[in-house]
């Protein structure tokens, strides 16, 4: 049974223990006023995710961080990343959320040779949005993204907004050992066709996290990025009403989330803006309840005992819109997606019809399976025309939520079982809830063969892939 599973994988010691660790908000800690040059290497390290005191963990890591260093760079200001591969096996950078050139995507055998050991890759693009955004391999990604190579990238908006503080939370997600060193068993194929390998310790900003000082009074906005590699968040701040400003990097109107929780795949971003109505010297818990009976806090905001900054919350604000195309919905191309596969409740695996395909496959979409981390040869399972609008129906079949990523572009959101998503969202990563439909819509303004997959990892890496070609796909081709 799926919750059962989930249960069993998860209850082992949610580590929330821990010494009296300060979250550490990395907001400025690799600040650049202007776009310059940086360079990442990606290598062996070790992480004390669980606090000073105890055991370090052997990871892979950029710059020996976890998460990897923190790039800030302007809009529309060109960006040179300069990243070495020091680790045993290919690697690739990928820019999530970026609409960059398809050259510069980080996937290998589609958009770039792999990085092999010991070779350096030099990135260049210019990030046309502002917002929250991260970065990850593209090759061998269970692995390298399960042993802890992610890093947050923030585009900073030309003009800031008028906040007290800016907190970047990245969250991890891992399954150690009792000494504190990462599990085995990557890929497993049971584990592929369910929830993914989701783990039994969740790092903020690197580390299990107990306080986040806060200040009563204070306007915060709060960068979240769910980098776990299957770990589905749905986060609640006791005690306060988080305004949800951005998702996926992306302005929306400003609103709070429905039942009060923030709902984040993996590969979500969701910017929010948090009022601290607290009472002085109180401490109120963030909580992520959404596996069944797994809830645990994730940090608590500590309030400082001096006196509110303010008397009352400041007036609501919006960020500016990025310059995304806004899709012809009337003119539109329409193209429908099935995400066939997985373990259904009786233990069976659902029948995915005429499936072809590569590699250990346990899911499909619309009949064919990707499997790996994408690579050449595949056939596109749809074509549009250069600058055309498309309305992109994802429809899930399975007993099981798929994070589902489209790589180059962003899409607006535009209804969910039929019925019109409010806040005019744009995301390039939606949730979709098991047997759900959503209707996204973009204008496939970006040329090549772009990656959509689902970012639970196994998923993805168990045939939850295809690719989009765009224009004639093949212009980039090395
Ligand atoms: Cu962050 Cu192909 O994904
Ligand atoms: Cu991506
Ligand atoms: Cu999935």
């Amino acid at each position: 049974m799926p919750d059962d599973f989930i249960r069993r994988i998860s209850r082992r010691a949610l580590l929330s223990a821990g010494a009296g660790f300060v979250v550490t908000t990395a907001g400025r800690r690799a600040s650049a006023r202007a776009n310059r040059d940086f360079r990442i290497a990606a290598a062996p390290a070790r992480a004390s995710l669980t606090g000073h005191d105890r055991r370090p963990t052997d990871v892979w890591a950029y710059n020996e961080a976890v998460p990897g260093p923190t790039l800030r760079v302007r809009q529309g200001e060109p960006v040179r990343i300069i990243v070495d591969n020091r680790l045993d096996q290919d690697t690739t950078v990928h820019w999530h959320g970026i609409r960059l050139p398809i050259g510069m995507d980080g996937v290998p055998g589609i958009s770039q040779p792999p990085i092999r050991p010991g070779e350096t890759f030099v990135y260049e693009f210019t990030p046309p949005d502002a917002g929250t955004f991260w970065y990850h391999p593209h090759a061998n990604s269970l692995q390298q993204l399960g042993r802890g190579l992610a890093g947050p990238l923030i585009v900073e908006e030309r003009a800031p907004i008028a906040v007290d503080r800016e907190l970047l939370w990245t969250v991890m997600d891992w399954r150690l050992n009792p000494d504190a060193q990462i599990a085995a068993g990557f890929g497993n194929m049971m584990e592929a066709a369910m929830s993914g390998r989701i783990g039994n310790t969740v790092t903020l900003n690197g580390v299990v996290a107990t306080d986040a000082p806060v200040r009563a009074g204070e306007r915060v906005r709060i960068r979240l990025v769910n980098a776990a590699l299957a770990r589905i968040a749905a986060l609640r701040f006791e005690g306060h009403r988080p305004v949800i400003i951005a998702i996926d990097g992306q302005p929306c109107d400003p609103h709070e989330p429905a039942d009060g929780r923030l709902l984040l795949g993996p590969a979500t971003r969701i910017d929010i803006l948090l009022d601290m109505q607290g009472e002085p010297g109180r401490r109120y818990r963030v909580v992520d309840d959404f596996y069944d009976g797994l809830d645990y806090w994730l940090v608590h905001l500590a309030y400082d005992k001096a006196a509110p900054t303010r008397a009352h919350p400041p007036a609501m604000l919006s960020l500016p819109r990025n310059p995304l195309p806004e899709p012809d919905l009337k003119a539109a191309e329409r193209r429908e997606l099935v995400l066939q596969g997985g373990m259904m409740g009786g233990g069976g695996m659902r029948a995915m019809g005429g499936m072809t395909g590569m590699g250990r496959a346990a899911w499909a979409i619309n009949g064919t399976s990707m499997t790996g981390d994408g690579h050449a040869g595949m056939a596109p399972v749809a074509t549009l025309g250069l600058g055309r609008s498309c309305v992109l129906t994802l429809r899930n079949e399975t007993a099981w939520w798929h994070p589902m990523h489209l790589h180059g572009h962003s899409f607006r959101v535009l209804r969910r079982n039929g019925a019109a998503v409010p806040h005019r969202v744009w995301a390039d990563t939606v949730l979709l809830a098991p047997r759900e439909t959503v209707d996204v819509a973009f204008v496939a303004d970006n040329p090549g063969d772009w990656m959509l997959h689902c970012h639970v990892t196994d998923h993805m890496a168990a045939g939850l892939m295809t690719i989009l070609r765009i224009g004639d796909g093949g212009s980039h081709k090395r």
